[in-house]
């Protein structure tokens, strides 16, 4: 199929990318022209595994494009989807500035039948005004669909989620846009769930939002493990093993950050208080979130007592790890209240560094965990990248000037830990076995 991308963020490119591999052409538009440049040469401007070879494979074999041109994505496609941003506005509300923007000019240079469909998580009843804003802007009468078409991809695991879904949603009006669209994803072999749009609206901000809470949930629990001395590891194992709970989302840490949980829940919170409803469920999963990050800010200081003038390392500083997104990552909130207390913060994360650098002033990069721990009077674990757990612990406690050790991700055996002499802090679990603290 010929197919457009209108918006090369980490959706839009992902997918459009995707959709070349399975052997479709696929135009990727975005008015970003540094980036499409850049695009163009094969470079990307995220970071995630796989993808940069992927792009460079299907450039070379003709069935991807990158383009500012809107009118010539229109043109040429039989299907087009929006994948452009929805960034939060301080009300919570997401902005849909970019979604009319782009449903205009799909109006204005529409030439035949046309299937549009929403790929950006949009709120319910967006559907309905995109559908409107183009009956209104187009120039003649044309037949044209508008589908939601929500996606659930993870970044860091971006292709392998596109590529192999545990479901693929698609909200249709029509048997042709449900058509078009089941025999898009027919290669794909994955179950596939057609509803109205609405229902497919809300099922991305309900899936996020349910998602969210499960971590919130289990953060909770950690609070409780860690008053009464239970391992909040041991209490998700026996959960989990009951299939309706599952053990998917229930890492206690220092709550969850990024692109998407956080901004869906506020955008999720507002909708429903639009049409009547007081989410409030979703509050408190919001609240507790926000908590997390305050009661490991507590630990450190019930460890260090007074902060000022102490050397703390951290380890990790995007959102998760396979990343180099710091979008309302926990590592923001803790540097800058760690920083405001006087501590001098040193710092590695294997990919996000770039960006900490232009967000923070005051912290120092390190090039390794080796270089971070020297003369520490504690290190912090932010963001569980698999290097951190395979450390030279001996090495690494040679550098510190305190053998101390907070987890935000509970990435270490405690009894190890204290088999190498640290003192180990971690999330809702004891530094005994016996539940000793
Ligand atoms: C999330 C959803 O998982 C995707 O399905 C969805 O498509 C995407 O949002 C989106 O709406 O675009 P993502 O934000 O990339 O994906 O990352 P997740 O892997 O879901 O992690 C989100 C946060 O939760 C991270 O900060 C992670 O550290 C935290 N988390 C996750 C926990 O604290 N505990 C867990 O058990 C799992």
């Amino acid at each position: 199929m010929n197919i457009s991308i209108i918006g090369s963020g980490y959706v839009g490119l992902v997918s459009g990318t995707c959709f070349a591999e399975l052997g479709n052409k696929v135009i990727c538009a975005d008015n970003d022209a540094k980036k499409i440049a850049l695009l163009k040469n094969g470079r990307v401007p995220i970071f995630e595994p796989g993808l940069e070879e992927l792009i460079k494979n299907n450039l070379k074999k003709g069935r991807l494009k990158f383009s500012t041109n809107i009118k010539e994505a229109v043109i040429n496609s039989e299907v087009i989807f929006i994948a452009v941003g929805t960034p939060p506005l301080d009300s919570g509300e997401a902005d849909l500035t970019g979604i009319e923007h782009v449903a205009r000019s799909i109006a204005q240079n529409l030439t035949g039948y046309r299937l549009i469909v929403e790929k950006s998580t949009v709120p319910v009843e967006t559907g309905e005004r995109v559908k409107h804003t183009i009956a209104t802007y187009v120039k003649r009468k044309i037949k044209f669909d508008v589908a939601s078409n929500p996606e659930f991809l993870r970044e860091g695991t971006a292709i392998n989620d596109f590529m192999h879904p545990d479901r693929i949603v698609i909200g249709v009006e029509s048997k042709k846009a449900r058509d078009i669209l089941t025999s898009l994803y027919q290669p794909l072999n994955a179950p596939i769930v057609v509803t109205n749009i609405k229902s497919a609206e809300l099922i991305k901000h309900a899936s996020n939002a349910f998602l969210a809470t499960k971590i919130s949930f289990i953060n909770a629990v950690s609070r409780v493990c860690d008053k009464v001395g239970a391992n909040v590891e041991e209490v998700a194992k026996g959960m989990c093993l009951d299939k309706r709970i599952g053990r998917a989302f229930l890492d206690a840490g220092i709550g969850y950050g990024g692109s998407c949980f956080p901004k869906d829940l506020d955008a999720f919170v507002t909708i429903s208080e639009n049409v009547g409803y007081d989410f409030d469920l979703l509050k408190a999963a919001r609240r507790v979130n926000e908590e997390q990050k305050s009661f490991y800010l507590k630990k450190i200081k019930d460890a260090l007592w007074v902060l000022k003038d102490k050397n703390i390392g951290i380890l990790g500083l995007s959102f998760k790890p396979n990343t180099d997104d710091i979008r309302s990552a926990p590592s923001l909130d803790i540097i800058k209240s760690l920083l405001q207390d006087g501590a001098k913060v040193r710092a590695y994360d294997p990919q996000a560094m770039l960006k900490i650098k232009n967000e923070i002033n005051g912290i120092t990069l390190c090039k390794d965990p080796y270089e971070v721990a020297r003369h520490a009077d504690c290190l912090l674990v932010v963001t569980e990248w698999d290097e951190f757990k395979e450390l030279d612990f001996k090495r690494l406690k040679k550098q510190m000037r305190c053998a101390l050790i907070i987890d935000g991700r509970n990435i270490y055996d405690p009894e190890e830990m204290s088999k190498f002499g640290f003192k180990y802090i971690s999330i809702g679990r004891p530094s005994r076995k016996d539940g000793g603290k």
